[in-house]
């Protein structure tokens, strides 16, 4: 993208999605989202086999919650930028009819040509412009009202999300009470950021903090990861690292060291 493309997207600061869009091989970043990117695989390398693998690991998460679980709505965290295998089009693939509503803090995300377009073609796919951390805000929201029925089960997806959000924004508590406005039978998936160290944890998220200004929170321990799962039931494998979570052979060798654990959940 050209830099005055959007002005009112700020082009000096990396941002999250921009970065993770660069590492998927997608061509909505800038220079120094680039410049990011490729520092993260300096320091963590790996990094971008990490983002592939991630990317594949929800489209299995939805796959399943689609074809197996029989789930027709969708509520996606921090969706990121349009690329292959978007989340309504894989629930699709395996349930016709789902809905889809994708929260976003990203202003290019949401100025982005293909979601004006993807908007346009679709009356059952919204994009919301809002901080995920903001609850009442998502449930609230006309777009929400008008495609989710809690009646029924829903899928709330937080992929490669919650080290998005730090610690004084309460992620446990973002997670409890959109868990609690769902009805029996609905589903929690998550993917995390982690390291099998504190040291390798710490070195992780202050790379994050200083490349995207604030726009990040922490890498998590397994033990916290777990923790978001509370009171659900969490179906088979349980919370491994996300390539191992139904893999289908796709998926990429990867650090030892930095990765993602996967997990879905089951509200009784
Ligand atoms: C690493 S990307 C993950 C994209 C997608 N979920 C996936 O797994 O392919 C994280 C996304 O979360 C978004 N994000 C970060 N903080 C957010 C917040 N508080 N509310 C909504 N979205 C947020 C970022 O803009 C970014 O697009």
């Amino acid at each position: 993208m050209e830099p005055d493309e959007f002005p009112e997207i700020d082009t000096r600061t990396a941002s999250i999605a921009r970065l993770y869009d660069y590492m998927l091989g997608g061509t909505d970043n800038y220079e120094v989202d680039r410049r990011a990117a490729e520092a993260a695989e300096d320091l963590m390398p790996g990094s971008f086999a990490l983002a592939r693998n991630n990317r594949r690991y929800l489209e299995r998460v939805v796959r399943y919650l689609a074809g197996e679980c029989g789930i027709r709505q969708f509520i996606d965290h921090g969706s990121g930028l349009p690329t292959q295998n978007n989340v309504h089009q894989v629930a699709r693939e395996s349930g016709a009819g789902s809905k889809v509503v994708y929260v976003e803090i990203d202003p290019v995300v949401l100025a982005h040509g293909r979601v004006k377009a993807l908007m346009a073609e679709d009356d059952s796919t919204a994009f919301i412009e809002a901080d995920a951390s903001d609850v009442d805000l998502v449930l609230g929201h006309p777009e929400t009202r008008r495609l989710i029925n809690f009646d029924e089960p829903v899928a709330v997806l937080y992929v490669s999300f919650l080290h998005c959000i730090p610690d004084a924004r309460d992620p446990d508590g973002m997670v409890r009470r959109m868990v609690d406005h769902l009805s029996p039978g609905s589903y929690l998936a998550i993917s995390h950021l982690t390291a099998d160290t504190p040291e390798s944890r710490e070195r992780m998220t202050r790379f994050g903090v200083e490349s995207t200004r604030g726009h990040w929170g922490r890498v998590r321990s397994r033990e916290e990861v777990a923790s978001f799962f509370q009171g659900l039931e969490v179906v088979p494998p349980g919370l491994v690292k996300a390539t191992e979570w139904h893999p289908d052979g796709r998926e990429e060798e990867q650090s030892e060291e930095f990765f993602e654990y996967g997990g879905v959940a089951r509200k009784p």
